[in-house]
């Protein structure tokens, strides 16, 4: 690998060059408090919502790319330049990034003087921290100015680009010892500010931005850094900055350390101000004397480690394969809580200012990481219930800061609702709290008008049942999970949204294959779980209500040789051979296969073969066959994309685990394995350049095998595909399963792949799973030990809290 590599010792991934193909970035902060930081110190920061709180300012879509974020100058006897290489990008004798989990380390030398920037947001501050640690690598003193740079957001994201009317008026700023303070509009409505400190006396500082910069420079060339001379300028309106300068004497040798904090404060109503027009900063004060010395910020630095370490013991394989141990252990956990954390607001392709959080997207980033962090999985899951109706359908997205549903986009999505039961019974099956069920949840957030998590769920599959289509199969409503199969939206109107513009006609004939198989697959975990419960009559009526949608795929779901896609709204069929474009798609062979329609009668293997005939390529398996060259009207936002791009076939990694577990199904490991390894992202080392986008996440796509660069991949990080390789890799095809009495061991390997152990924390209690193959192929469990003792079956029964567990499985 010429651009990084992993260390998996430190659980980092280490880039040796600020020229990489595209941006890669880490995400800092896990609680409210949160940053993006690119390898070249690009990125920014906000408090809950990426679109109302935002701190500090980021350029979207500008170039150079990646401008705007938590900038260092060096001026050296003349010359200027950045640790980070951006936004100076005076060659660097040395660089190197070093993105670990809640953390990254910024390094870069120049004429023997190494500076390296340490960012990262202590666990529970609202604040990120930055350590700069220089050295003098020489044997002569040296003398140096260092300038830090943040330029502030007015704080509602969407705004501050828009209207500048108003808001080249509205900067206010106040500096105080070594800390500037960000008050834009805290005169008013505001009870928030921001600040941004140093552990050092400054040497001077700029609060206005075109005077650090001059109005005619970029950031790669401030005036105030090349002049070396401060102005100690007070913003008044136009772009408030912080900028800091310090002046710097090394002996030869010596090493010196720094502590810089750019935090959030709110102050109450009534104690806003410390005397007329000036802020109280109490609260400020206290977040900066928490690190005021490098070893308060270092500790604070091993609090972030200690709870990553801590997370992730709760996980570990140990298999012959490091790309598959780094990808379970780390990297794949690691993208699951980021998406947990910023369901699909805030990323490089995510602009913090449009979705909020998404209900089916939620759902789905639910189960990579309930085995993580179960409180907050509960609290998250009771959340997006309370934005669910009566009639089981749900608002489509809701805002995090409010938790109330998003009426600008409204429902309809008829997919939505079967993701709640799928996020439920994964939450009961992994903590065995029975307990949420019987939560009284408000409907549409309304306090007087709620039911239990049990009644929603009910709900959810009712909804399904309630619209049915001319042939008994579920109607697709404005969208199924595919966002952009519009068979009711008919848009002729550039102006409008495919998402949100309100369906033509009546909407009772266009139907989803797709949910007849998801409701199939996730109504089999309702009836089990009524089961569990003790409600047998509701088991019983679930289970009939799902054989009578089986016979429906079979019946008008079926093609032939794959399972048809959709029926449109005038009931002509959509991925059908009998179409010229899009004749098979992937969702409704992954989903009506996981349901296990058609098993028995060869329909489930014969769609398989055919996404492998069609669909797949060495990138990946693609969304659709043959890719729409043409806009289709009565098809919607699908067709609107180039060949092989997006939902017009590319690879959308978040299905692709879909077919992996459908594989499991028909007992393939071979085929699930080569599908997990075509796109999970340690596999891809000699695609690097190709793929553009961060080495150690998931893209949410990859360009199929029809678009003009396939393999070139787009959307990194925010996607559900994080969570769902996880599930699939950890649940199917490793094959630790949790159920309602304990571990299922149902294992699928493929041939030749030591899988030597799995360590797991479950309901308080932790199992170290040994697996002896008994030949190179074995994946059948022929035989259990706990504790020494034989057990009959393959559920390993949940033992005592607190104890260990030594599990022995015997495959053959
Ligand atoms: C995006 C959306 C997701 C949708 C998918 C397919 O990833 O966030 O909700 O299911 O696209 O259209
Ligand atoms: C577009 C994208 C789709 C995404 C949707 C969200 O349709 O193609 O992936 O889910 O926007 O609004």
């Amino acid at each position: 690998m010429s651009l990084g590599y992993f260390d998996d010792q430190r659980r980092e991934y280490v880039i040796n060059t600020p020229k990489t193909p595209y941006p890669w970035i880490n995400y800092l902060g896990n609680d409210e408090f949160f940053s993006l930081l690119s390898n070249t110190a690009g990125g920014y920061s906000f408090y809950k919502d990426a679109k109302f709180r935002r701190l500090t300012r980021f350029r979207y879509n500008n170039v150079p790319v990646d401008t705007g974020g938590k900038y260092f100058y060096i001026n050296d006897g003349g010359c200027v330049w950045s640790p980070a290489w951006k936004p100076a990008r005076t060659d660097l004798d040395s660089y190197e990034c070093r993105h670990g989990l809640g953390y990254s380390t910024i390094e870069g030398q120049k004429q023997g003087l190494s500076a390296a920037v340490t960012y990262f947001i202590p666990m529970g501050e609202n604040a990120e921290v930055q350590i700069v640690r220089l050295k003098n690598t020489t044997d002569q003193s040296k003398t140096f100015k260092l300038y830090s740079f943040v330029e502030w957001c007015l704080w509602n994201a969407e705004d501050d680009g828009a209207n500048f009317q108003r808001n080249f008026s509205t900067g206010e700023v106040e500096v105080e010892d070594s800390v500037i303070y960000h008050k834009t509009e805290y005169r008013e409505r505001r009870n928030h500010y921001a600040f941004y400190s140093v552990n050092a006396p400054l040497a001077g500082f700029e609060t206005d931005r075109d005077t650090f910069l001059d109005n005619s420079n970029g950031f790669d060339h401030p005036d105030v850094v090349y002049a070396n001379e401060n102005q100690n300028s007070i913003a008044h309106g136009w772009s408030p900055i912080a900028s800091h300068c310090l002046e710097i004497e090394l002996a030869a040798g010596e090493e010196r350390e720094l502590v810089f904090v750019l935090g959030y404060q709110e102050n109450a109503e009534d104690d806003k101000w410390e005397s007329k027009a000036v802020i109280n900063k109490t609260g400020a004060k206290e977040v900066i004397a928490r690190y005021a010395t490098p070893e308060q910020a270092k500790a604070a630095l091993q609090g972030v480690t200690d709870y990553w370490s801590d997370r992730l013991d709760n996980y570990v394989v140990d298999s012959s394969d490091e790309r598959l141990n780094r990808m379970v252990n780390v990297w794949n956990q690691y993208q699951c809580m980021v998406t947990f954390n910023f369901s699909r607001s805030a990323s490089f392709f995510e602009s913090g200012i449009g979705r909020g959080m998404g209900f089916r997207d939620s759902n789905q980033d639910l189960i990579g990481v309930i085995h993580l962090e179960p409180e907050r999985a509960r609290q998250r899951i009771l959340d997006i219930a309370a934005t669910q109706f009566e009639d089981g359908s749900a608002y489509h997205q809701y805002q995090p800061l409010t938790k109330r549903g998003n009426a600008a986009i409204g429902g309809n999505f008829n997919d939505d609702p079967l993701w709640l039961i799928q996020s439920v019974t994964q939450y009961t099956k992994e903590t065995g709290d029975f307990s949420i069920l019987d939560v009284q949840v408000p409907f549409n957030n309304d306090e007087n008008n709620t039911g239990t998590l049990l009644a929603h769920l009910k709900a959810s599959f009712n909804h399904v049942i309630n619209k049915l289509g001319p042939h008994g199969l579920p109607l697709i409503g404005r969208a199924d999970w595919n966002d952009c199969l519009n068979l009711n939206c008919f848009s002729k109107d550039p102006n409008e949204s495919f998402q949100t513009t309100e369906n033509k006609g009546d909407g009772k004939v266009a139907e989803s294959v797709m949910i007849a198989g998801m409701f199939v697959y996730f109504g089999q975990d309702y009836a089990e779980l009524c089961k569990e419960v003790g409600d047998n009559a509701e088991a019983d009526r679930a289970l009939t209500e799902i054989t009578r949608m089986s016979d429906a795929i079979k019946q008008h779901g079926w093609d032939g040789e794959w399972f048809l896609r959709a029926y449109d709204a005038a009931g002509d069929k959509v991925g059908s051979k009998e179409c010229d474009e899009g004749q098979i798609f992937i969702e409704s062979q992954g989903f009506c296969v996981m349901a296990g329609v058609g098993l028995e009668d060869g329909k489930a293997e014969a769609a398989l073969n055919s996404v492998e005939e069609h669909l797949s390529c060495d990138y990946g398996v693609s969304l659709l066959y043959p890719a729409y060259t043409e806009y289709k009207i009565n098809l919607g936002e699908i067709s609107t994309y180039p060949q092989g791009y997006k939902e017009n076939g590319g690879i959308f990694c978040h299905n692709n685990p879909w077919i992996m577990i459908a594989e499991t199904k028909l007992g393939r490991p071979q085929k699930a394995w080569e599908y997990y390894t075509k796109i999970a992202p340690a596999y891809q080392d000699d695609k690097i350049e190709l793929h553009k986008t961060e080495p150690y996440v998931y893209a949410q796509m990859i360009a199929g095998k029809e678009a003009f660069k396939p393999g070139e991949a787009k959307n990194s990080w925010l996607t559900g595909t994080a969570a769902w390789n996880f599930h699939t890799i950890a649940e199917h095809i490793l094959g630790v399963k949790p159920s309602y009495k304990g571990l299922l061991i149902d294992p699928c390997l493929p041939a030749d792949f030591s899988l030597n152990a799995i360590k797991r924390q479950f309901r308080g209690a932790s199992y170290n799973i040994e697996f002896i193959r008994q030949s190179p192929e074995a994946t059948k469990v022929s035989k259990i030990e706990v504790n020494g003792q034989e057990i009959a079956g393959q559920v390993v029964p949940a033992q005592a809290q607190g104890s260990d567990n030594k599990v022995v499985v015997t495959l053959s």
